[in-house]
């Protein structure tokens, strides 16, 4: 099995970066990560994410990285070359991982669509729950849900460099002045300083509970694409030269920062208005009710901020579907040699129609959050760091290749080894509990 001569590689390592950014940057650093954030207590919450994103996410995403690059294949056949075909099942569930995820993520992106045109054409909703009700499940929410679809298959059919780098090298720039500019004028509210408070003041005390914790690990996956080969199959476009190490920190930093800019703006908001007391009742729709609800209050302004955070949103939940569907196509290209376009288009159709469900009923897109978006990742992460630790032969040697001289190699290849999947274990763990508990 040598490495198909045809891959194709980004056009430059700029490309790659933004691709990567773009991936991890989505819905996950604006809707997921402020309503666990509201959930859980505010501060105590960031500051576990963020610590989970360092000592766990990172040395995974520098594995799948190494994974990728040094094989130069998509994740089940990666899986395969350097740990034999016992491994294969775990790339199955990879794959599987991605169509449920999309599928359920696509419907959100969907919501943020309307939003976004509803923002121009029509204004903010005056009753957002009972807006957000209408819209969130049945044939509209099916409709919108498809639209997006099909946009991300475009896409991804398009291939490496003219569809997936081409877009994210458009959109991310653009996203990150979004991000700040909603950030700013968050601060000139009066009344901000309350959010600002909740957000960034720690009370220790909310930081013992178990639940909190697993949350934070399971975000931290979601929120940087890991767990289910989406960075991996980025990487394995990658060329020799790239320089593994600089990568993992730089996506780990642009989405974190993502993640707390966007925080920056939504609590000020949020707080500003007085609408706290609804974001503790937290559902899938916390961001889609309470922020309308602050734009109504803003007047004429709201419209325009408004379309400026769903526009935003949007524009993440675009980039980092892409790569979801990246994985799943990548796949059928490297394992049944189909073409990049039928693989997209017959694939993205299947997504398309296992995300019904979802559209038709929130309490279904809020389950599979929980089982694909929270235990499968934190389930392939387990795997991924036992894999990259314990049996892919010289894993230092995969990721060496211009990057000689890093000094930290043996710690990343003991956390890898022990405390990752020790701390994966007991969230994984705890989220089974959870889940047979039926919370
Ligand atoms: N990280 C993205 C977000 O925060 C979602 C995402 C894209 C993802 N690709 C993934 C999550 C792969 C898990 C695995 O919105």
């Amino acid at each position: 099995m040598s490495q198909p001569a045809s891959r194709e590689q980004w056009s430059s390592r700029l490309g790659f970066t933004l691709a990567a950014v773009g991936s991890a940057v989505g819905l996950g650093n604006m809707w997921r990560f402020s309503y666990l954030t509201a959930e859980n207590g505010g501060a105590a919450f960031v500051l576990l994410y963020v610590g989970f994103t360092l000592l766990i996410g990172l040395p995974v995403l520098l594995a799948e990285l190494a994974l990728g690059r040094g094989s130069g294949r998509s994740p089940i056949q990666a899986l395969m070359h350097f740990g034999g075909p016992r491994w294969m099942p775990l790339g199955g569930l990879f794959v599987a991982a991605g169509f449920l995820i999309l599928a359920y993520y696509s419907v959100i992106a969907g919501w943020t669509a309307r939003y976004t045109v509803e923002a121009i054409f029509v204004g903010v909703p005056a009753d957002p729950a009972a807006h957000f009700g209408e819209i969130s499940s049945g044939a509209q929410a099916i409709g919108w849900h498809l639209l997006f679809m099909a946009t991300v298959v475009v896409i991804v059919a398009g291939g490496v460099r003219a569809g997936i780098e081409r877009v994210s090298l458009v959109l991310m720039p653009l996203l990150f002045a979004l991000v700040c500019a909603l950030a700013i004028y968050a601060a000139t509210l009066d009344g901000a300083s309350e959010g600002y408070r909740f957000y960034l003041e720690v009370d220790f005390d909310k930081l013992r509970s178990l639940d909190v914790l697993r949350q934070a690990a399971g975000q931290a996956f979601f929120s940087l694409s890991l767990g289910m080969g989406a960075m991996l199959t980025y990487a394995s476009y990658l060329s020799r030269q790239e320089h593994l190490p600089n990568e993992s920190v730089i996506v780990a930093f642009a989405d974190f920062g993502v993640a707390f800019v966007a925080g920056l703006a939504v609590f000020p908001l949020i707080f500003a208005l007085g609408l706290q007391t609804q974001v503790g009742e937290s559902t899938v729709g916390a961001l889609f009710i309470t922020l309308p609800g602050a734009f109504a209050e803003l007047g004429g302004a709201g419209r325009i901020v408004a379309f400026v955070f769903f526009a935003a949103l949007l524009v993440g939940a675009l980039t980092s579907a892409i790569s979801l569907l990246e994985v799943v196509v990548s796949s059928a290209i490297d394992s049944f040699g189909w073409s990049r376009k039928v693989a997209a288009v017959v694939l993205g159709l299947a997504i398309a129609l296992l995300g019904i469900p979802p559209a038709m009923d929130t309490d279904i897109l809020g389950w599979m959050d929980t089982v694909a978006g929270n235990l499968f990742l934190v389930f392939g992460g387990l795997m991924l760091s036992l894999f990259v630790g314990w049996r892919m032969p010289d894993a230092m040697a995969q990721v060496t290749p211009g990057a000689e001289g890093v000094r930290w190699f043996g710690l990343w290849l003991w956390l890898l080894r022990i405390p990752v999947p020790l701390a994966l274990a007991v969230v994984l763990w705890q989220g089974l509990v959870q889940l047979v508990a039926g919370s």
